[in-house]
């Protein structure tokens, strides 16, 4: 079963007939695992009152509030079991799980390594499996219902609930990418290293996706033992720790397992042994909500003077383009969403203002801090100038576009994974006045430079401004 979470982005394009609204099922929340996306378009706000869209945005955006007062609710008046509800199947034997979670591993794994072109279908029907077998073992794990659906805001971010990160394991192309760079990373690392390699991931989630799978394949094909490889898993929700825990028993690959600590990332320290090789990823689309550059910022100020940090990089660029095209128009056709399924010609009329960050784990220790309190920090990021637009030309909207170089030539490019969207500003108005000013609204026009900035503090993200000359540093 999957569940199919709604998720909404409410693009203001003009000032005149203007709001449209994009509803795009996905049946992994901002992973793109599903590859079915329903468009529904909303020109002329026909049957849809400001209201209603505002609720829609609401329940479903990933960042409600609504998540937190159900939490709430249920911790002033708990119900009488704590339990989780067990799978309505008896329990397998230990070791009849363990034969066929291994199975699936060797068979998901081995396939991403293997040499074969990339079947696309093939790669989500083994992950599927895989997913379904973790799954199984995520329920039968003592997580209290209410562990499995807490979510909640830390001083990185939004902190998901172990129940909305499962699923992470179905995005493919992203674990594809992954599992491929962390190997041939591995493979590079083991040409000069000394001793064991510690690898590091914090904000794993409960299934720990893109490390833990390979290690058991690793283990099978002894590929590497655990006198080569130590992992670290690190996760803030208690129910992800015991979902670890859980998976890690049955794959049998405790001996590689140095710690699955239940701690906030920003409070990791190494202790005996440096950090080797970092693996993160906690974004959703534009660096918005979840804590990745707040984590990543951490992590490269740990990673040992050879270390890895994989992702190798994150690059957003500032681009215009008519929303309706981009998001509507260009998917209408399409069953798929990737890079390689872009509409040429609608790709090829955006406007790039270029690129407003890159975070490596060198550019991570150096990027302009302003502290503004205790609570917020923003990053200086890069400017760009909005050009003369045709008088004719359509509204233009602001996308943050992001890219992932994984390790090496291994890439996530444009739509391959919900983590890689453009994610609209719909708060930048171009050349031209909205109807009903909302706080927040920049109001920018052709020869306005911006100048983005990225907020570190519990609502991550980035945040235009007009260029009126340079900030002073603290
Ligand atoms: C989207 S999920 C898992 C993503 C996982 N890395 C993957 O690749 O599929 C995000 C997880 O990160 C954890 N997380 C987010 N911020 C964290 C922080 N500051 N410290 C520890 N865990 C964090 C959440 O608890 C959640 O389990």
């Amino acid at each position: 079963m999957v569940v199919v979470i709604g998720f909404v982005e409410m693009v203001r394009v003009t000032g005149y007939r203007s709001q449209l609204v994009i509803f795009v099922s996905m049946a992994v929340f901002n992973h793109q695992a599903i590859i079915k996306v329903v468009i529904s378009v909303n020109k002329q706000l026909s049957g849809v009152s400001t209201t209603q869209t505002a609720e829609a945005v609401q329940v479903n955006e990933p960042l409600n509030t609504g998540h937190l007062n159900d939490l709430l609710r249920q911790q002033l008046r708990p119900v009488k079991s704590k339990q989780a509800p067990k799978n309505v199947n008896a329990p397998l034997p230990a070791e009849v799980q363990q034969k066929n979670l291994l199975s699936i591993v060797d068979e998901s794994v081995g396939s991403m390594l293997g040499e074969s072109k990339l079947n696309r279908v093939v790669l989500h029907e083994q992950l599927s499996k895989l997913y379904y077998q973790q799954k199984f073992i995520y329920e039968q794990a003592d997580i209290s219902p209410a562990l499995r659906k807490r979510q909640f805001i830390a001083q990185s971010g939004l902190i998901m609930s172990p129940d909305n990160c499962i699923t992470t394991q179905l995005d493919d192309l992203r674990v594809n990418a992954f599992v491929r760079g962390i190997d041939q990373a591995l493979s590079h690392k083991f040409t000069s290293h000394q001793g064991p390699l510690h690898i590091v991931y914090p904000a794993c989630g409960p299934f720990a996706p893109l490390l833990l799978p390979l290690i058991a394949y690793y283990k099978t094909q002894q590929k590497y033992t655990p006198q080569q490889l130590q992992i670290t898993l690190i996760d803030l929700q208690e129910g992800a720790v015991k979902s670890l825990e859980a998976l890690v028993e049955t794959m049998g690959i405790k001996d590689y397992v140095r710690g699955v600590l239940c701690i906030d990332a920003l409070a990791y320290w190494p202790d005996a042994l440096a950090v080797d090789m970092v693996i993160l990823e906690a974004m959703q689309h534009g660096l918005s909500s979840e804590g990745q550059f707040c984590i990543a910022r951490h992590f490269a100020r740990l990673l040992s003077p050879q270390g890895c940090f994989i992702p190798q990089k994150i690059s957003v660029r500032a681009m215009l383009n008519s929303a309706q095209k981009e998001f509507v128009e260009q998917w209408k056709n399409s069953e798929y969403l990737s890079e390689l399924d872009m509409d040429p010609a609608i790709k090829s009329a955006r406007i790039d203002l270029g690129e407003i960050v890159s975070l490596t784990a060198e550019s991570l220790l150096t990027l302009p801090e302003h502290v503004l309190d205790e609570h917020t920090r923003l990053i200086e990021c890069g400017k760009a100038t909005i050009p003369m637009l045709p008088e004719k030309c359509a509204e233009q909207s602001l996308l943050l576009c992001s890219q992932i170089d994984v390790y090496g030539d291994i890439r996530i490019g444009e739509y391959d994974s919900g983590i890689t969207h453009p994610l609209p500003d719909p708060q930048v108005c171009i050349n031209f006045i909205p109807r009903e000013n909302r706080p927040g609204d920049l109001l920018l026009n052709s020869g306005d430079t911006i100048h983005f900035f990225y907020r570190l503090n519990g609502l991550p993200g980035f945040l235009a401004t007009c260029y009126e000359g340079e900030v002073s540093h603290d």
